[in-house]
């Protein structure tokens, strides 16, 4: 593994009436980035929050905001995303037509890039920006809800993208099915940055949630 690990959290499994509370839980429990679901109701069949949230969550910690964006399109909706407070925006290669166009929008907003590929989508679609990235987001469940099974079959294009970025300072990410079981299968194949979210809000409470991201983090070092 050529960079640091992460864990991300996903407040998608949290109790939304308590965001605030629950950023700052997780955070003293031990995350290392926030991960934050975005989702429209269009391009996956859910809908969960938007800037004015992430804004409002913003002042409860500092660490690194990783916003998914599970919208179509994405490119108007961009700048208000930066402005709420996102240091990374990845933006689905599936969500429109012009993805390099999408790439230079958030670094010219001054955010770092990322893209990621549903299930179904090939490595080769991303082939030809890889040098606008800076975080390269590998679906391991088909996007719209947490809890779901991990695909197996990604283990092997996690592979892939990793040999394919080469050196390049390009963080690679798993988002989906991730628990102690998983973890060492993606960080074996060359993943860097975890997202969690239902294997990392069981319990409710920070100490279970500190139990959970460490085991997941002893998991992820093995691989
Ligand atoms: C799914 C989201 C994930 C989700 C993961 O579309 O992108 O980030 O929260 O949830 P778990 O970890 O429960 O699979
Ligand atoms: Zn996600």
């Amino acid at each position: 593994m050529s960079r640091p690990l992460a864990i991300a959290p996903s407040i998608l499994a949290s109790d939304f009436s308590k965001l605030g509370q629950e950023v700052r839980d997780v955070v003293d429990a031990g995350a290392d980035w926030i991960h934050l679901d975005v989702m429209d109701g269009h391009f996956v069949p859910n809908i969960t929050f938007g800037p004015d949230v992430i804004a409002k969550l913003r002042p409860h910690t500092d660490k690194i905001f990783d916003t998914h964006l599970m919208i179509a399109p994405c490119d108007p909706y961009l700048e208000a995303f930066a402005k709420a407070g996102s240091d990374i925006i990845t933006v689905h290669a599936e969500a429109g037509p012009h993805l390099d166009r999408s790439l230079q929008a958030i670094r010219n907003l001054g955010k770092k890039a990322g893209v990621s590929l549903n299930p179904s989508t090939p490595e080769s679609a991303i082939e030809y920006v890889l040098d606008r990235l800076d975080l390269i987001l590998v679906m391991t469940v088909n996007p719209g809800f947490g809890g779901q099974k991990f695909i197996e079959a990604m283990v092997e294009k996690t592979r892939r993208i990793r040999q394919m970025i080469g050196d390049r300072p390009i963080d690679l990410q798993i988002d989906g099915g991730v628990t102690p079981d998983t973890a060492p299968l993606v960080t074996e194949a060359g993943a860097n940055v975890l997202v969690a979210g239902s294997a990392v809000f069981k319990g409710g409470t920070t100490e279970s949630y500190r139990t959970n991201i460490t085991a997941i983090r002893d998991a992820a070092e093995r691989g």
